[in-house]
């Protein structure tokens, strides 16, 4: 499929033009003079429920940004993926993590290997896995049953699962419970192992190229700490890998039997459904596990085949692109009302910013538009007492995504659940509709505190509701985002897949390592300021002060 650069087209244009109209209008307008919008912008996926009412765009908006999408070949694209074609053309690879939720019996074969036997392969060694630690039938090295699970990882070998344990883990029955490390600062390792018992602890290290610095180094002194404690025979009974790469797994003294596999078809923010999942599954058992991969699945069928206007990712993905070129707005926030999702915007982060944080085409071309917006967020109420009060007053404007469900995932403690979701909704009002000067003057409010109490409104948000966050819905969730952010990149002409732009920064600490180390005084080869940086690190860590 050739590269299409969007911001050359007729449709392009049109939307740039019709900006100019829709900018000056309030969402007050738009719904005085669209009251059923609430109901016509309001689309169903799985078990989610999307309203899109609350943004600034009308029928003529949407339907400009369908012929954008019809223009870049969004959904052929989409269809193309999970065929398994090559779009990650930089890196030569297909893009397939649609295949590890494909049901067990289908089949989809990539250069004449049936992947869903492979991926159905692996899911069934990771439940035995599961099970025999489950039931006591693997045990540590002095016989003792495993009650701690450390993953070890980073990037999508951390994220993925660290979020979705945090979410899911009342469905665990507890008889493990995992910790994650993932940060070199031994610090992070320090404060995992702290009541930890070497006996009964199972590290799974997780790495798709098992040579990442941060999770070899943290590899590398939880071996220690096992060995130290145990004996060097304990490792067997101690560590397992999740990689792709079974050499440096041998070589790192973990037998290859005890490895799960994957593939280079499985990007790292796109792995927590692969073996990458294996400590999640630990923690909340592999049926729930498979559920997990069901919820990916009800999203990727509606994503293949629902028509653009009530295609929920792809409604995201337009809206999205609407406010970053067209709005020029910078940031995205996702605020869940959801103390178990409070680890959910850090997910996306890596996402949506390592696959579309983009400034060239498919083509290697530059682009002259924006591309992926900065993703942040915390869960709701807690962000409400912090960093609101630039959402609905700052001179930037920042659309954000409400997430809430019907019921709490514990049994309601007494009326927590209704006053969260009250917040939920107020927030999406206020931000939407503002409290305009003459109501704050009608209040009584003295004339001089008019302007500070005045809200703009106009802010736009999308407001997603689900029964409950089950592992399913969570595969949903996760699912609703991936497709959206492959939505964006495909219209912005972009490779989503790869993440060229972490190397730079790589390639200079490996060089720093051993500068580190030199006597004070020798000579290094960067710019002054990091040559003066390093040399008052060199003294605050040998001569610190009393
Ligand atoms: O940050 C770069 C990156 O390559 C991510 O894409 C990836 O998720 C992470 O590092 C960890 O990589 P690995 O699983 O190979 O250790």
């Amino acid at each position: 499929m050739p590269t299409v650069h969007i911001d050359q087209t007729s449709q392009w244009g049109a939307l740039r033009d019709h900006a100019e109209e829709v900018k000056p209008r309030h969402l007050r307008d738009l719904f005085a003079q669209d009251p059923d919008r609430a109901t016509r912008m309001t689309v169903p996926a799985g078990d989610l429920h999307l309203d899109f009412s609350k943004h600034r765009a009308t029928a003529v908006t949407m339907s400009l940004l369908a012929d954008l999408a019809a223009e870049a070949q969004v959904q052929e694209r989409f269809a193309a993926m999970l065929r398994g074609e090559r779009l990650n053309v930089t890196e030569d690879r297909a893009v397939l993590h649609t295949a590890l939720r494909q049901p067990a019996g289908t089949s989809l074969h990539v250069d004449g290997q049936d992947v869903i036997g492979d991926v159905q392969g692996v899911l069934g060694r990771m439940e035995h896995f599961c099970r025999r630690v489950h039931s006591g039938d693997w045990r540590g090295a002095t016989g003792e049953r495993i009650r701690s699970v450390v993953n070890i990882g980073i990037g999508g070998s951390d994220l993925g699962p660290a979020m979705a344990y945090e979410a899911l883990r009342a469905y665990g029955d507890r008889r493990v419970a995992c910790h994650f490390v993932s940060n070199v600062d031994g610090d992070d390792i320090a404060e995992n192992l702290i009541g930890l018992e070497p006996a009964s602890t199972l590290f799974v290290v997780a790495s798709k190229t098992f040579t990442t610095l941060e999770t070899m180094t943290n590899a590398a002194t939880a071996k220690s700490w096992i060995t130290t404690a145990l004996g060097d025979g304990a490792v067997a009974r101690h560590f397992v890998a999740v990689s792709t790469n079974a050499e440096a797994v041998a070589d790192f003294g973990i037998d290859i039997e005890q490895m799960f596999g994957f593939w280079d078809w499985v990007g790292g923010r796109y792995s927590v459904d692969s073996a990458i999942g294996l400590s999640l599954m630990l923690g909340i058992g592999p049926e729930h596990f498979r559920a997990f991969l069901d919820g990916f699945h009800q999203i990727d069928r509606h994503t293949a085949t629902a028509p653009a206007e009530v295609n929920a990712p792809l409604q995201m993905a337009l809206l999205g692109v609407w406010y970053r070129n067209f709005f020029g707005w910078q940031s995205h926030a996702v605020l869940p009302y959801c103390q178990e999702l409070s680890r959910f915007p850090a997910y996306l982060q890596q996402l949506d910013m390592e696959s579309n944080g983009k400034q060239v085409h498919l083509d290697g071309t530059p682009l002259d538009i924006d591309t992926g917006p900065i993703v942040w967020g915390t869960a709701g109420t807690n962000g409400q007492h912090a960093y609101y009060q630039l959402l609905h007053q700052g001179t930037t404007i920042v659309p954000a995504d409400l997430l809430g469900f019907g019921r709490p995932v514990h049994d309601d403690l007494g009326g927590h659940h209704d006053l969260l979701m009250a917040n939920l909704f107020a927030q999406g009002e206020a931000l939407a509709f503002g409290r305009p000067a003459e109501t704050v003057r009608a209040a009584g409010i003295p004339a001089e505190l008019v302007p500070h109490r005045t809200f703009p409104g106009n802010r736009p948000t999308t407001t997603i509701l689900a029964p409950r966050l089950t592992p399913s819905v969570l595969g949903q969730l996760i699912a609703l985002y991936e497709h959206k952010v492959f939505f964006q990149g495909a219209l912005w002409g972009i490779n989503s897949f790869d993440q060229w732009g972490v190397e730079l920064g790589k390639v200079l600490a490996q060089q720093i390592v051993p500068e580190l180390a030199a006597e004070a005084g020798a000579v290094m080869s960067h710019d002054p300021s990091t040559n003066a940086l390093i040399e008052r690190y060199r003294t605050l860590r040998d001569h610190p002060p009393d």
